[in-house]
């Protein structure tokens, strides 16, 4: 599978048969070279209700078609939107056609802010664990750090990791070097960093703190295979 990313928590895998779109921030990330009209995606996946994850969604869902997998509030919110949506939570595992998705915790907040200034509440904040083509893919969405992490790493090996490094909102690079530690992936890819000043990080100070694990710095664009 090729798996790309695009700015802020934007993750892009593409197996044999689907392309599953993680947190699709792209109205207003000014890191991004996607192209919402451009989005042709199976499945969109989201850790959270904050507007800079959920982002795009329901444009892209609309024009695609795509299942929204979501934290059961956040899917509940976003299925009065016309689009189809799989509630789950945390703890929780599916079997779905594209790969296994289970959600983990994530120490953070989950709203979403509508154009009307309302803040609308969508429960608890994930990360995600998917089962792709026998691989283990974690996206933390956003975290604090959490020793439970060591937990996540112990039963399931994981193959990749994107940690945010941002900090302010999320960990900074040493709490999510700390965190590769007690994940043990095979490879960590930071996210979630310079889309504001306010998140601004050097990833190579990142990739300086951790060891025993590989760093993949990645740009905007920039794919690999696993
Ligand atoms: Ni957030
Ligand atoms: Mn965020």
């Amino acid at each position: 599978m090729q798996i790309s990313y695009h700015g802020h928590s934007i993750v892009k895998i593409k197996t044999k048969g689907y392309t599953i779109l993680i947190d699709p921030f792209i109205t207003g990330n000014r890191l991004t070279d996607l192209s919402v009209k451009e989005e042709h995606s199976d499945v969109i996946l989201l850790t959270h209700g904050h507007n800079d994850h959920v982002g795009d969604t329901v444009e892209i869902a609309k024009q695609s078609g795509a299942l929204v997998v979501a934290p059961n509030e956040l899917a509940e919110y976003l299925s009065w939107q016309g689009i189809k949506t799989h509630p789950m939570h945390i703890g929780g595992a599916h079997q779905f056609d594209f790969g296994k998705v289970k959600l983990t915790q994530a120490f953070h907040g989950s709203s979403y802010i509508t154009n009307d200034q309302q803040i609308i509440y969508t429960g608890m904040p994930a990360g995600i664990l998917l089962f792709i083509e026998g691989k283990v893919i974690y996206h933390a969405g956003d975290t604090a750090l959490f020793s439970d992490m060591k937990l996540l790493g112990d039963i399931h090996p994981i193959d990749v990791a994107f940690l945010p490094i941002g900090d302010n909102f999320t960990m900074g690079p040493e709490d999510a070097a700390r965190a590769v530690e007690f994940l043990k992936p095979k490879e960590v890819i930071p996210i979630h960093y310079n889309t504001f000043p306010v998140i601004e990080q050097d990833p190579q100070e990142f990739a300086k703190m951790v060891s025993f694990t590989s760093v993949r710095v990645m740009k905007s664009g920039d794919e690999f295979d696993i």
